[in-house]
């Protein structure tokens, strides 16, 4: 038995989004271009992908401060939880295990943490410093439920592994 590739998409909707997507990386990348700082880097993917999803209601980043510690950073949105455990929540999950999770029902994903009660659905990324380290985690909400899926899994991933990048000077 051959292994399958996973299925492509190639709907009208979805090239659109996967375009979308990848104006998003070239804006990003002109304008990290040469920037060191984490925050800074940080904040522009936040503010840049708040603007290209508008599904999302938060999109924003908490950090990996110390072992097992999650803080907030960079984001866009209503105000958000503080601090999360790795473990707790969609957000310590994927820090936890170093994956992304997507979850289309927030309601159904035993330990969700409501920092904001209008929100039913969710996307979270895990991203890498240079050095291949978990640096934070990239938190995508919205009050619509499925709003996310694999599409934007796949692309986040990708967009994920630039953000903390220090590309040559
Ligand atoms: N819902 C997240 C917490 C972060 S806020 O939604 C901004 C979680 O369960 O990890």
């Amino acid at each position: 038995m051959t292994a399958r590739e996973p299925e492509h998409d190639d709907t009208p909707a979805a090239e659109r989004r996967r375009r979308r997507y990848h104006e998003f990386r070239e804006e990003l990348r002109a304008l990290l271009a040469g920037e060191p700082d984490p925050i800074a880097r940080m904040a522009s993917a936040a503010a840049l992908l708040m603007e290209a999803l508008p599904q999302a209601s938060f999109v924003g980043f908490y950090r990996a401060v110390e072992p097992g510690l999650l803080v907030i950073g960079p984001y866009q949105g209503p105000v958000a939880c503080l601090r999360i455990r790795f473990g707790q929540g969609v957000c310590g999950a994927a820090a936890s295990e170093g994956r992304s999770i997507l979850v289309p029902d927030v309601h159904a994903f035993p330990g969700h943490i409501a920092c904001d009660s209008a929100s039913r659905s969710e996307l979270v990324i895990p991203v890498r410093d240079g050095s291949g380290a978990l640096a934070a985690v990239l938190d995508l909400d919205s009050r619509k439920l499925a709003a996310f899926d694999g599409l934007d899994r796949e692309e986040l991933e990708a967009a994920a592994g630039e953000i903390l990048t220090i590309d040559p000077a």
